[in-house]
C-alpha cells in the first residue's frame, strides 16, 4: 500500500540538532552530506536520509544500524534484505518527500521557478511540446513542471533515471485527467498530482493503481527531534 510523505523545510533547522542527527548517520552519507557547501542542501540531505530510516524503524521493526541501503544498476536506492519494501524520494526548495510501497515507486517534487519554456523542446516529446504551446501564456509555465514532475515520476519508479530517453513517452493532461503514451516496456503504471504547496508541483508515479488522498506532512525540526529520541532508545 502507497503511503506519501513530506518534509517542510520553512523554518531554519537548528544547527545543534543538525549535527546531533548526523551522528547516528553512517559515515559515508554523513560526510556526502556535510560535503554540500550550502546548508540548506545539507539539511535536505539529512532530512531525506532520516525520514526514510524512521519510516523503516516504524513499519519493519528493525535497528536504525541495520539499515542497509543499496544502489541499482542506474542509481535508484533500495533497501538491502527487504525486496518488496520499495521506496523513493524526491527534494526540491523547502520541501522534501517520500513515497514507499510494496511496489515499485517514483515521486518528484520540483519548485515552479520563471524557466526559458524553449528547453521544452529538449526534455519533451513532439506531442507534449506542441500541448504546452497551445497552452494560454499565463497557464504555460505550471503546465510545463506538471509534464516535468510527471516524467521525472515515471523515470524515477522505472529505476533507469535519465537513461530512459525523455522523448520516448508522453504525457497528456487535460480536466485534471492525465493521459500517459509510450512504447517503453513499463507502461502498467499509474499516476498522480497532489497539491502540497501553491508554489510547487509534485507528481508520484506508482506500479500499484491505488494512491492515497492525503499526504502525511511533518515539519522538518519535529522530524528530527523524534529521530533524535528514537535514535537514543533501545531500538537503535
Ligand atoms: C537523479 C534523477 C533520478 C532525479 O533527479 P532530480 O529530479 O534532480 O532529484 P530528486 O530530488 O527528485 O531525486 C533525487 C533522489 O532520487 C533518488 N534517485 C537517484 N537515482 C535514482 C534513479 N535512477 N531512480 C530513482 N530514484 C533515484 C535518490 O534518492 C536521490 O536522492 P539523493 O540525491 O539525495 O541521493 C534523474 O532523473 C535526474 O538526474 N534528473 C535531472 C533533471 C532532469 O533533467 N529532468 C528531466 C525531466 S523532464
Amino acid at each position: 500500500m502507497l503511503e506519501i510523505y513530506a518534509v517542510e523545510l520553512k523554518n531554519e533547522i537548528d544547527k545543534h540538532l543538525f549535527e546531533q542527527v548526523l551522528n547516528y548517520i553512517p559515515e559515508n552519507k554523513k560526510t556526502r552530506i556535510k560535503r554540500f557547501l550550502k546548508f540548506e542542501d545539507s539539511v535536505r540531505s539529512l532530512i531525506a536520509e532520516v525520514i526514510i530510516r524512521k519510516i523503516i524503524i516504524a513499519k519493519l521493526k528493525i535497528k536504525n544500524s541495520d539499515i542497509l541501503f543499496e544502489a541499482g544498476e542506474y542509481g535508484k536506492p533500495y533497501l538491502k534484505d527487504f525486496p518488496d519494501f520499495h521506496y523513493n524520494i524526491s527534494h526540491s526548495g523547502q520541501w522534501v518527500l517520500c513515497a514507499i510501497s510494496n511496489m515499485p515507486v517514483g515521486i518528484d517534487v520540483e519548485i515552479v521557478k520563471e524557466m526559458d519554456l524553449r528547453i521544452a523542446e529538449r526534455f519533451f516529446s513532439e506531442a507534449e511540446t506542441k500541448d504546452l504551446l497551445m497552452k494560454k501564456e499565463n497557464e504555460r509555465l505550471e503546465y510545463f513542471f506538471d509534464l516535468w514532475t510527471l516524467k521525472e515520476s515515471y523515470i524515477k519508479a522505472d529505476g533507469r533515471g535519465l537513461h530512459i530517453p525523455l522523448n520516448s513517452f508522453s504525457f497528456k493532461i487535460e480536466n485534471e485527467k492525465i493521459t500517459f503514451n509510450t512504447q517503453n516496456e513499463l507502461k502498467q503504471c499509474f499516476f498522480k498530482r497532489y497539491k502540497i504547496d501553491n508554489h510547487y508541483k509534485l507528481s508520484v508515479c506508482s506500479l500499484a493503481s491505488k494512491f492515497p488522498d492525503k499526504i502525511s506532512i511533518i515539519k522538518g525540526e519535529r522530524l528530527l527531534s523524534e529521530f533524535l529520541q528514537i535514535f537514543q532508545s533501545a531500538l537503535s
